[in-house]
């Protein structure tokens, strides 16, 4: 198996993408943290059906946009482990409104959770990672940060804020054997997209070449693929998975 001995944190890994992230890397040996936020019952579903396949995993509650509460979980996970090798930066929320009309609270809760949850983490599992000299780092992005998206400024910029955090810690830590990537999905069908109207789905299909949504699956297996030896020359990248939606 790819990942036998290494230690993987998803981020937001009770359902939907990193849901199918936290099962991808477990099915080929990582021991996964299936951090979360919300439901424990749904954490605990993740971490059963990978021990049903045989798996290892745990579950951890920590809200990424508290930087204390963020260092205590990567301190507890190294303490236990010894190690970690793998961060998944995944969770994320929407609080969608047009620009002229969105609160303060709408953009510092997405803000917060999307783009300084990721820096959290990322900060402080990189002294880790620079002790070990290895490690992968993985950050959801959007199609919404690389073009834009009516009605998401505040996601917009928190995924567009991803990449540029993702190129500087690629370039500050690639000499250390670190790899730093982000994926931007397109529309992926999940509970975050599932509450859309029909009408915002069908102006959503027309971008899509393929003309088809995507599956956590899809993300699932980019991830795994930029967690592998697979990848050990890729660093500092923004990978779209969205059916050609971005070119
Ligand atoms: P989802 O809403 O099903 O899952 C998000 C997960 O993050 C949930 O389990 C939620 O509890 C968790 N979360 C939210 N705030 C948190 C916090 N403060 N601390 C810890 N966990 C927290 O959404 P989905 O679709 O699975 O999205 C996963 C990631 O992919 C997100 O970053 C999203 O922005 C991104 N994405 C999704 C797309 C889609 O079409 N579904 C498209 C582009 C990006």
């Amino acid at each position: 198996m790819m990942l036998e001995d290494h230690v993987a944190l998803v981020t937001g890994a009770g359902r939907g993408i990193g849901k199918a992230i936290a099962l991808a890397l477990a099915d080929e040996g990582a021991f996964v943290v299936v951090n979360y936020n919300g439901s424990e019952a749904r954490a605990m579903e993740t971490v059963s059906q990978i021990q049903e396949k045989g798996g290892r995993a745990e579950a951890i509650r920590c809200n990424v946009a508290d930087f204390a509460a963020c260092r205590e979980m990567v301190e507890g996970i190294i303490s236990h482990h010894g190690r970690l090798d793998i961060l998944v930066n995944n969770a994320g929320i929407t609080r969608d409104n047009l620009l002229m009309k969105m609160s303060e609270e709408e953009f510092d809760a997405v803000i917060d959770t999307n783009l300084k949850g990721a820096f959290n983490c990322m900060k402080h599992i990189s002294r880790q990672m620079i002790k070990q000299r290895s490690g992968r780092i993985i950050n959801i992005s959007s199609v919404s940060g690389v073009a834009g998206n009516a009605g998401q400024a505040n996601y917009s910029a928190s995924k567009a804020g991803i990449i540029g955090l993702t190129k500087t810690a690629a370039r500050e830590m690639a000499a250390r054997g670190i790899t730093v990537n982000a994926i931007a999905p397109g529309f992926i069908r999940t509970d975050m997209t599932d509450v859309l109207s029909d009408g915002v789905k069908d102006s959503i299909m027309e971008k899509i070449p393929m003309k088809h949504f995507g599956d956590p699956e899809d993300i699932a297996q980019t991830a795994l693929f930029l967690a592998s030896e697979h990848a050990k020359y890729i660093t500092g990248q923004v990978i779209c998975v969205d059916g050609g939606m971005v070119m």
